[in-house]
């Protein structure tokens, strides 16, 4: 089968692989219909997260359609059209049973923080992912979810990780009724971030970037506010401006490891890897949140420790809440919001690029060419609608 190879840091092709075999009586192999690229997968590409081996395939985000199930699979059959979260999770042990399918016990040895997660390296589980013609799906019975008939791919595909982690992440703001809501990133998760806000009662959203044509999106899409860093001197004096002195009510990091912006956090946590990752944006939340406000953070940063202004955020009494997204816990919510109208999750798709085009596509959305914000693969023989 074609398959999106990993060949080391900004080496990625298209290669034929063998087809993935039932393993286990619980796997289903499910043929891939769509794969996004998700600013996680840059972090990968750009070779930033720990034991990412050359030859595995990639793709945490996708739909497909069932092909095969193992003997003991009983919610799933041959034919049927699923999107499947990005978290490979058992919904049984002792975290899924709270709904923190994202810190699985059991789906990846490798680590006691992180769950199972597909196409993300052995720091998370070691899972070949779904930007391939077809993909191995554990716990069939359990991460799955059968894709409303009335649900086009290109929304499915937006439940498998943008949408609920921009939907997470605004939950963990536990925004009130008015609050001032700022979003750091205008990637598809700050985006999906911001459109959250106002759903869970915000009075104004601020998303912050320094991609032009990201900003203007972020206006059309989530009727936001928004700030261009580069125009900033100091961020936390800019915000407490623009909100009466005070600071915001809730901010939101959906920038995470790679954030630009601190030629010193860039040196540090990017080139040299004494952190793990840039914390600029996590500064700037913390310091442009208001005293007992709220910070949420999706952004994605290394195992290692990183610089951040913890002081700040003990006198200021926040409260830092933070986690990979549990997907399955937001689909019931998020699917009625598509289904009402409320939301167009495919609206943030710009690139549909051909499973074997898959060098060019890392590549677009990596430098921000085409005014790219989510490229999704298609495999050869899919129809595009
Ligand atoms: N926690 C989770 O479950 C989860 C799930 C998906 C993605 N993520 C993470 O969320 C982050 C965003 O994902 P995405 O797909 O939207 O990525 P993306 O790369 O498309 O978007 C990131 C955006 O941040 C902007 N940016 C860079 N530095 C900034 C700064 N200092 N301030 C404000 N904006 C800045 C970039 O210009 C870009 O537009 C990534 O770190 C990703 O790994 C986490
Ligand atoms: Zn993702
Ligand atoms: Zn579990």
């Amino acid at each position: 089968m074609l398959a999106m190879n990993y060949r080391g840091p900004y080496r990625v092709r298209a290669d034929q692989k063998p087809e993935p075999r039932i393993e286990h009586p619980n796997d289903a192999i499910v043929r891939v219909t769509r794969a996004c690229i998700c600013g996680s997968d840059l972090h990968l590409y750009h070779g930033l997260v720990p034991d990412t081996r050359v030859g595995t395939t990639f793709g945490h985000e996708f739909t497909g359609v069932v092909e095969e199930v193992g003997p003991s699979v009983q919610n799933l059959q041959p034919g049927d059209r699923v999107l499947v979260p990005f978290n490979v999770f058992c919904g049984s042990c002792y975290f899924c049973s709270k709904e923190l399918y994202g810190n699985c016990h059991e789906t990846n040895p490798q680590a006691t923080a992180v769950g199972g997660i597909y196409g993300y390296s052995h720091t998370a589980g070691g899972y070949d992912g779904g930007q391939a013609e077809y993909v191995r799906v554990p716990l069939a019975d359990v991460g799955p979810t059968v894709i409303p008939t009335d649900m086009d791919l290109d929304d499915a595909v937006m439940l498998t990780d943008a949408f609920p982690t921009g939907y997470q992440a605004a939950e963990m703001g536990q925004i009130r009724e008015g609050d001032t809501v700022v979003v750091f990133g205008a990637g598809p998760v700050g985006l999906f971030a911001a459109k959250s806000a106002w759903l869970l009662g915000a009075g104004r959203v601020i998303v912050v970037d320094h991609v032009e044509y990201r900003l203007e999106f972020a206006r059309r899409f989530a009727q936001c506010e928004t700030l261009d860093f580069r125009t900033v001197r100091d961020m936390a004096e800019h915000i407490k401006k623009m909100t009466d002195g005070l600071g915001a009510d809730v901010c939101i990091d959906a920038v995470g490891c790679e954030a630009a912006g601190s030629a010193l956090h860039s040196l540090t946590g990017v080139k040299l890897k004494l952190q793990g990752g840039a914390a600029i944006v996590l500064h700037w939340c913390i310091n442009s949140v208001r005293k007992g406000g709220v910070v949420s953070i999706v952004g994605v940063y290394g195992p290692t420790f990183n610089a951040i202004p913890i002081g700040n955020a003990v006198n200021k009494g926040l409260t830092l809440r933070m986690n990979q997204a549990s997907v399955k816990r937001h689909l019931p919510r998020l699917i009625e919001h598509i289904q009402a109208g409320r939301v167009k999750p495919s609206e943030v798709i710009t690139h549909h690029i051909p499973l074997h085009e898959v060098s060019d596509a890392y590549h677009i959305f990596s430098s921000k060419l085409d005014q790219c914000i989510k490229p999704v693969l298609v495999p050869p023989r899919v129809r595009l609608n």
